[in-house]
């Protein structure tokens, strides 16, 4: 039996259980590995935002990808989502970010694991824990019906920013982040972390989806981490398509 650390409210669970399932079939009908959506050869004109590869037989224009994408799902996998909550309560985090939230199922497990770690230290009147990020509106809108389904305790710990995240995370994030959630488009990765790097706490996480199987698109990024006294120290945890755990640990 596999065992799950979550603890979550029955409708909770339920609401995840539904929406996990509608991302699965959403996928099996785009009739490819979930990489595809994020791999990228990270070339021509990218605007930051587009996975350029991905889609190449089915696609050659932007407007038609955003079209394609912008009632998709693209959860991140049920088992990741359970691993990133056992982490965030195992780093008692209580400032986490979100790069890409689409309708918001991550962000779900990303609250419900800050809230429990603001009870253990009776931090209610801590700031939101968890800083989400989307530039679509219709899927901002959507995870926020998602979570306000879900209740005060996954609301209340989420600020989500809409628009493009490398402007919305460009002010406004305190230092002391602990964990940051990379489950976005790959040319927009190594930008992201630079973006947050200098409010990472020592010792803080970042957690990368499909570092194998989007692993071209995602070079810069761990060359980056993986420079000679970058302070980054990676590794691939083997869920599907890899699941990259980074650590932060920079000397003077
Ligand atoms: C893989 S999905 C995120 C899935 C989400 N973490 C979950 O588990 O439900 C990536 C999302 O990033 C969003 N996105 C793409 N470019 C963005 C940008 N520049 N700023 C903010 N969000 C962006 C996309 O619209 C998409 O919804």
């Amino acid at each position: 039996m596999v065992r799950s650390p979550l603890k979550a409210p029955q409708h909770v669970q339920a609401l995840l259980d539904k929406l996990h399932k509608l991302s699965i079939e959403q996928e099996s009908q785009l009739k490819g590995d979930k990489a595809r959506f994020v791999s990228t050869d990270v070339s021509g004109s990218a605007d930051g935002a587009t996975p350029h590869k991905y889609l190449e037989n089915d696609l050659n224009s932007k407007a038609s990808l955003d079209d394609l994408m912008r009632d998709k799902f693209i959860a991140l996998d049920e088992d990741k989502c359970h691993f990133v909550y056992q982490l965030i309560r195992a780093m008692g985090a209580t400032n986490v970010i979100e790069a890409g939230t689409s309708f918001g199922v991550s962000t779900i497990y990303i609250a419900l694991a800050v809230s429990e770690n603001k009870k253990d230290i009776d931090g209610r009147k801590l700031k939101p824990g968890v800083i989400a990020t989307e530039n679509e509106p219709s899927k901002a809108a959507k995870a926020r019906q998602h979570w306000a389904e879900c209740g005060p305790e996954v609301e209340a710990e989420i600020d989500l920013r809409e628009g493009n995240l490398l402007e919305t995370l460009a002010s406004n994030v305190e230092q002391g982040v602990d964990l940051l959630l990379l489950d976005i488009w790959t040319p927009l990765a190594l930008p992201t972390v630079k973006l947050i790097q200098s409010k990472l706490r020592h010792g803080a996480v970042i957690l990368t989806d499909h570092t194998l199987t989007a692993a071209e698109g995602y070079k810069e990024l761990l060359a980056y981490f993986e420079a000679p006294n970058s302070g980054f120290h990676n590794l691939t945890l083997p869920y599907s398509g890899g699941f990259e755990m980074t650590v932060y640990n920079p000397r003077k």
